[in-house]
């Protein structure tokens, strides 16, 4: 639910009872931020503020100004934000940071950053004497629309047989717990500072929520996005602040309903998941984004763009299989190219092995490939074991 609260806030509950919160959107929230903890944690006390290295100096002191003002005896830590200090060695270095700076039970630990840091931060307060409160404020459209929202934290964990570090090694997120979050505030005035990559990663998640915006309340998101994706990305505050409110919507109805991701059918957190079983097999394979103009990108694909990508492929399977409409992965291909995302990729594996890869999904059960497609009518299905001529069908159609 999306309820305004002035001209350029929205506020969204995330329904979970008596751990439900809200996420607010707006610009310039980070000046506020002190009086808005001090509404859920109360006046005083101690904040932890944990940072990403990548946050503009300016947008951290004004975050622990405003929470200073508000009476809070703020701590700061920044912590860098790559997939690999996403680690346990991470979260133990920052929990003697908490401990020393005598942090009690009750007092809140704020997240200041992307996905990493949410994640980091968040599984930080999960554990540390076995809870204390964690607030949000992601810094990227990505984190805004997902990592911030529904209570997933954790670390990727190093798994080799030989014990030799690698990337290839690291399992993602394979250590973790559910923490929902007291608060999270997303300030969209941030957004301005991103990289131009990052606020693109970010749009396809949004896509994806378009495409199954029936099944959680918003049938005309995925138009809206079409419409309006210019103007988001052009920066426009009011146009960000509808795309990062009805995205999280989305997001809140979903985990609103599935909060542990125990629901295996196309109606749960699974659903988030479109686009991610194929996306996350071919993020780590070093391919290079192939543009609608044939333009190339440099080796490796971010996150966005291999869930964009991911989505393409995963569409033209469930179509091969009846489960999608006919000509879907093609109209989702030219939204993707509108909004400057890839098409395509090259150097990609053969079909077979990203196959094998996508075997490591979490969704897998069984050994059996299970893929949560979107149907083109804003819902979504669930693809149990697609045959392997489906499959590689699907990845032929990404391929440069
Ligand atoms: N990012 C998927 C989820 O939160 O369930």
């Amino acid at each position: 639910m999306v309820t305004p609260e002035n001209q350029s806030e929205r506020v969204v509950r995330v329904p979970l009872g008596e751990r439900s919160y809200d996420v607010v959107v707006g610009a310039g929230l980070l000046m506020g931020l002190g009086p808005r903890l001090a509404q859920v944690a109360g006046r005083g006390g101690r904040a932890f503020l944990v940072a990403d290295s990548g946050v503009p100096v300016e947008s951290l002191d004004v975050s622990a100004a405003s929470l200073q003002h508000a009476g809070f005896a703020v701590t700061r830590a920044v912590i860098t934000p790559s997939e690999r200090d996403k680690s346990l060695t991470t979260v133990e270095t920052l929990l003697g940071r908490v401990a020393r700076s005598r942090h009690e039970r009750g007092e809140p630990i704020v997240a200041l950053g992307g996905g990493v840091v949410c994640d980091i931060a968040g599984f930080a307060a999960a554990i540390y004497r076995r809870g204390v409160p964690v607030v949000q404020c992601p810094t990227t459209l990505l984190a805004m629309v997902d990592a911030s929202v529904g209570g997933k934290t954790g670390v990727n964990l190093e798994v080799s047989a030989s014990g030799a570090t690698s990337d290839d090694h690291l399992k993602k997120n394979m250590v973790g717990v559910f923490h929902q979050p007291s608060l999270v505030v997303c300030d969209v005035n941030l957004l301005g500072s991103l990289p131009h990559d990052e606020l693109l990663s970010g749009m396809a998640e949004c896509v994806k929520h378009g495409l199954i915006g029936a099944d959680w309340g918003d049938p005309g998101l995925l138009e809206w996005t079409r419409k309006s994706i210019q103007r988001a990305m052009s920066l426009d505050s009011e146009a960000l602040v509808e795309l990062v409110a009805r995205n999280v919507a989305i997001k809140a109805a979903v985990v609103g309903e599935d909060e542990r991701e125990q629901g295996a059918t196309g109606r749960g957190r699974m659903a988030l998941n479109a686009g991610h079983t194929v996306g996350h097999a071919i993020e780590t394979m070093h391919c290079r984004a192939v543009y609608a103009d044939g333009a190339t990108g440099p080796p490796g694909l971010k996150h966005g763009q291999a869930v964009g990508l991911g989505l393409i492929a995963e569409i033209a399977c469930a179509e091969r299989l009846g489960v999608a409409r006919a000509g879907l992965a093609r109209e989702v291909a030219g939204l993707l190219a509108s909004i400057g995302l890839p098409v395509k990729a090259a150097g990609m594996p053969p079909a077979k092995k990203i196959a094998e890869a996508m075997l490591d999904d979490k969704k897998t059960s069984g050994g059996r490939i299970r893929l949560a497609v979107p149907t083109g009518d804003g819902h979504c299905r669930v693809v149990e074991a697609p045959s392997s001529q489906a499959l590689t069908a699907a990845i032929e159609a990404i391929r440069a």
